[in-house]
């Protein structure tokens, strides 16, 4: 008698719907911790601060006044015109509450705009260094990523040009991330608009614009694609609370897009998940009108860990740090280390030097090859300074002894 086999069940998106390196290296991290090892990790995104009071206060009130039933699909009405005035008034985007939908999460925004315009046989432009959820999504509804590489030296921004060169009759979209995890690059007006140009000389083309970031930037100034002459036809831009409010654990996150792209977003939301948390919506207003201050501290205080861990990297011979003018990643090129010999590892890729610096030097980062750029690491630095100080003595006394 045969034996069932629940694993022969699955198919291959499931197989290939995987994290992989984050995940992996995160998990490593704590195993480590679990067995008595003192290791920092450097490998989650998330804001190491707890939500704002005000915002924790609107969620509980809203909660007491009964909001604890079922939102409608795309969003509460409130928060939708909400957010219309918050994109017109911060981005300079022109979208009507009804072209805004909400979503437990950018992550399943992304998802519910890429399911309702990319299936099989449509290429999609991913400029990597990416998040690679996108990948994962774009494989998902049948489409084929299409990678395009910058280097750290173009700070991580693929040149107009070369997007130029890789668009074909079956490119249906360009995913753009400003600023971007995992590099940290934000695309200046002048770059976005040399990508405008490309995108109106192809009528087939649109542009998911993910501005998730754009509470966390040092240097330089927030641009949305969407506000370019002509892009907002064209583009499909995503935010959420995640990052900016320290909501990782909310789970709210929307997109807004010319209205019958977002009325499909709606149908996807509807079928995969229905509405958005009520109260966590209810919060999401205050968050978005009440004061800033707390958003403002969050952004001083990784702007001085940016500093600490571009100080700590620069001191790092053989390292190429980059810029970071926004975000808590940093991406540092260290392909002129990879080939190394470290007692018995052979360090020929990130994923052996992530390996190696974590078991030998206990300090957790993720392999380049998570992101699409395989001669890099990240970094998180949405952690304490301390924690900060100590990864980078590590690396330093780690990595410097390979040079
Ligand atoms: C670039 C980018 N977009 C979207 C997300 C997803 O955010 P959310 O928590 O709202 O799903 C992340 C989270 O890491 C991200 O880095």
């Amino acid at each position: 008698m045969t034996l069932f086999d629940p694993a022969a069940l699955l198919v291959s998106r499931s197989k290939t719907a995987d994290e992989g390196a984050i995940i992996r290296m995160s998990q490593r991290a704590r195993e480590l911790r679990t067995k008595g090892v003192d290791v920092v990790s450097l490998t989650l995104g998330e804001p190491d601060f707890d939500t704002p009071d005000n915002i924790q206060q609107a969620a509980t009130e809203a909660m007491k006044a009964g909001f604890t039933h079922y939102s409608p699909v795309m969003g509460i009405p409130e928060l939708r015109a909400a957010l219309s005035r918050k994109l017109k008034s911060e981005n300079g985007l022109d979208y009507s509450a009804n072209e805004i939908c909400l979503a437990n999460g950018a992550k399943q925004a992304i998802a519910n705009a890429i399911l309702s315009i990319i299936e099989q046989g449509d290429e999609v432009i991913m400029l990597a260094p990416f998040w690679v959820s996108y990948e994962i999504t774009v494989r998902f509804a049948g489409g084929t990523p299409v990678v395009l590489h910058a280097s750290v030296e173009e700070n991580y921004k693929v040149p107009a040009s070369r997007i130029a060169a890789a668009i074909t009759p079956k490119t249906k979209l360009i995913v753009l991330n400003s600023p971007s995890n995992p590099s940290g690059a934000v695309w200046s007006k002048a770059e976005l608009q040399a990508l405008a140009d490309i995108v109106r000389a192809h009528p087939h083309l649109m542009v998911l614009s993910d501005e998730i970031y754009e509470y966390i930037i040092f240097d330089g100034a927030m641009n949305s694609f969407g506000a370019m002459p002509g892009m907002r036809e064209r583009t499909i831009t995503v935010n959420g609370f995640s990052k900016g409010f320290a909501m990782t654990g909310w789970r709210l996150g929307y997109a807004a897009a010319p209205e019958p792209i977002a009325k499909a977003m709606g149908r996807m939301q509807s079928a995969i998940t229905a509405g958005a948390n009520q109260f966590v919506q209810r919060a999401a207003i205050a968050a978005l009108e009440g004061p800033r201050d707390a958003v403002e501290r969050m952004r001083k205080e990784y702007q001085l860990r940016r500093d600490m861990v571009l100080g700590g990297l620069n001191a790092i011979p053989g390292i190429k740090a980059g810029q970071i003018p926004a975000t808590f990643y940093a991406f540092p090129d260290v392909s002129a280390l990879l080939g190394s010999k470290a007692g018995n590892h052979l360090l020929y890729t990130t994923d052996a030097l992530c390996d190696w610096l974590l078991d030998e030097h206990h300090v957790a980062t993720v392999p380049g090859s998570a992101f699409g750029a395989p001669g890099s690491i990240r970094l998180s630095f949405a952690c304490s300074e301390a924690e900060i100080g100590k990864a980078m003595a590590r690396m330093q006394k780690g990595l410097g002894s390979l040079a």
